[in-house]
C-alpha cells in the first residue's frame, strides 16, 4: 500500500534541532529554536501554570468527553482576552481548539467548505507552517509583500498597495502581534489604515494570534483584533495559549467566528463542529482547563500577567543587548531594526551563505533566511554572537 512512498525530507527548523545537539562545541548558540528560553535556556513551567495544575488535580473528578466546542467558561474568557472586552454580542462565539496549529487549520476548512475557489493571502514571509496548513486543505495560496529587506523594516506602502487590489471575497491571513518571523508589526495608525482597506474592500481578516502579550500589554497587543471587530462583517481568529502560559506541548487554543449576524454566527458555529467532530471528535482539555483557572481567577490572574510581563522583558532586554553588542562594535551594520521588532523573532539581516557560515564556523545555529529567536540569547553568549555576526559580515 505504501511502497510507493518516498521519504518526505525533515522540517529545516527540526533538522536545525538535531545538528545543533549533535554539535560537541561548548560555546554553541541556539538561536533556531521556537520557544521561549529563561536566561538559563530553560523552557519554565510558569508559577501559575504548576499552581493550577495542582488544583486541577486535586478537584477534577471526572475526565469524560467534554462537548465539541470544549470548555464554555475557557471559552468565554478566551474571548474577552482576544478582544480585549466583555462581549455579550451573538455574532461572537469562540471554541477550543488543540493550540493555534489546529484553529488555523478548522477555520481554514470551514472557509473552504464556504468557497471551493478561495484565495488566502499570507504576508511575504509567513510562519514556516501556514502555506503548508493551506495547502493540505487545498486552498489558493497568494503572497502579500510584508518586509523590506533592505532597510530591515516593514514595507508599508507595497502592503497597501498590494491590499487594495485584492479582489472582494479573499481571505488576509494577518498576525495580530510579534509577527513570525519578522517580529515587525504595523503600528496602530497603520493597523488603521490596513482595516479600513479590509473594509471598503469587502476582504475577509484571518487572524493569527499567537504572542499576544509578549510584544505590548494584553490590551495593546489586542488593537488589531478589537479594531477589526469592530468594524468588519466577518471574521475569524485563531489564538494560542502555547507561548503566552507557555503551554506548548499541552495543546490549548481557541478559534473566535465574527459573524454578520447572530443567526449567522450559530450556522456558521455548526459547520466548525461538524469540523472539530471529524478531525478530533472533542478537543483536548488539560492546557485549557489550566487557562480556564487562571484567567477566571483574578489573583491567578494578576499573578500570570506578572510572569508574562517577565517574559516579554526578557524578550526586549536581550533585543537591546544585542543591538548594543553591535554597536559596540562599531560597524557599518543597522541592527536598531532588532529593538523596533517584538516578540521573540528577528530577521536579523544577513544572508543565507552568513548563516551557514555562522553555523559552521561559529556554532551559531538559525533558519536559513536569517531569523533569530532572541529567547536563546543571554548575558553570557551576547558577545560571542556579536562577534560571530560581525566576523560573516
Ligand atoms: C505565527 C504562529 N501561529 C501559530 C502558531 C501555532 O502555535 P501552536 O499550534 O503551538 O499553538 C505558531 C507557533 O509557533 C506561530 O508562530
Amino acid at each position: 500500500m505504501f511502497e510507493d512512498f518516498s521519504l518526505v525530507p525533515p522540517d529545516p527548523i527540526l533538522k536545525l534541532i538535531v545538528e545543533h545537539k549533535n554539535d560537541s562545541r561548548t560555546n554553541k548558540i541556539d538561536l533556531g529554536v521556537g520557544v521561549f528560553r529563561d536566561a538559563t535556556g530553560n523552557t519554565p513551567i510558569m508559577e501559575v501554570v504548576k499552581e493550577a495544575e495542582h488544583y486541577l488535580l486535586d478537584t477534577q473528578q471526572s475526565k469524560a468527553y467534554i462537548g465539541l466546542a470544549g470548555d464554555a467558561d475557557f471559552n468565554s474568557a478566551m474571548q474577552n482576552l482576544i478582544l480585549d472586552q466583555n462581549i455579550t454580542d451573538d455574532r461572537f462565539s469562540t471554541i477550543q481548539t488543540a493550540g493555534g496549529s489546529t484553529s488555523l487549520r478548522v477555520a481554514i476548512e470551514l472557509m473552504r467548505k464556504s468557497s471551493k475557489d478561495l484565495t488566502v493571502w499570507v504576508s511575504e514571509p509567513t510562519w514556516n507552517n501556514h502555506i503548508p496548513i493551506l495547502d493540505s486543505v487545498g486552498v489558493k495560496v497568494a503572497k502579500y509583500p510584508y518586509y523590506d529587506a533592505v532597510n530591515n523594516q516593514l514595507d508599508f506602502e507595497k502592503l497597501i498597495e498590494c491590499l487594495n487590489k485584492i479582489p472582494s471575497g479573499d481571505v488576509v491571513l494577518l498576525h495580530a502581534c510579534c509577527h513570525n518571523p519578522t517580529g515587525m508589526d504595523p503600528s496602530p495608525d497603520q493597523w488603521k489604515v490596513i482595516t479600513d482597506i479590509i473594509v471598503k474592500r469587502n476582504i475577509i481578516p484571518f487572524i493569527d494570534n499567537a504572542y499576544q502579550g509578549l510584544a505590548n500589554s494584553l490590551s495593546e497587543d489586542a488593537f488589531a483584533v478589537k479594531l477589526m471587530a469592530g468594524k468588519v462583517r466577518e471574521m475569524l481568529i485563531a489564538s494560542s495559549c502555547s507561548k503566552n502560559f507557555g503551554l506548548y506541548r499541552d495543546r490549548a487554543g481557541t478559534l473566535t467566528i465574527v459573524s454578520e449576524n447572530a443567526k449567522t454566527n450559530l450556522h456558521t458555529r455548526s459547520h466548525v463542529l461538524k469540523i472539530v467532530r471529524t478531525m478530533c471528535s472533542v478537543p483536548p482539555d488539560h492546557g485549557c482547563a489550566v487557562v480556564s483557572h487562571i484567567l477566571n481567577n483574578d489573583k491567578l490572574r494578576n499573578r500570570w500577567i506578572i510572569e508574562l510581563n517577565a517574559v516579554k522583558n526578557r524578550l526586549k532586554e536581550m533585543r537591546a543587548l544585542l543591538n548594543q553588542a553591535l554597536n559596540d562594535r562599531a560597524t557599518e551594520f543597522d541592527s536598531s531594526h532588532l529593538i523596533k521588532a517584538n516578540g521573540m523573532f528577528s530577521y536579523l539581516g544577513v544572508t543565507a551563505e552568513q548563516v551557514q557560515e555562522m553555523k559552521i564556523k561559529h556554532g551559531v545555529y538559525m533558519e536559513g533566511a536569517g531569523r533569530i529567536n532572541v529567547a536563546g540569547i543571554t548575558k553570557e553568549n551576547v558577545n560571542i554572537l556579536a562577534d560571530a555576526i560581525v566576523d560573516v559580515l
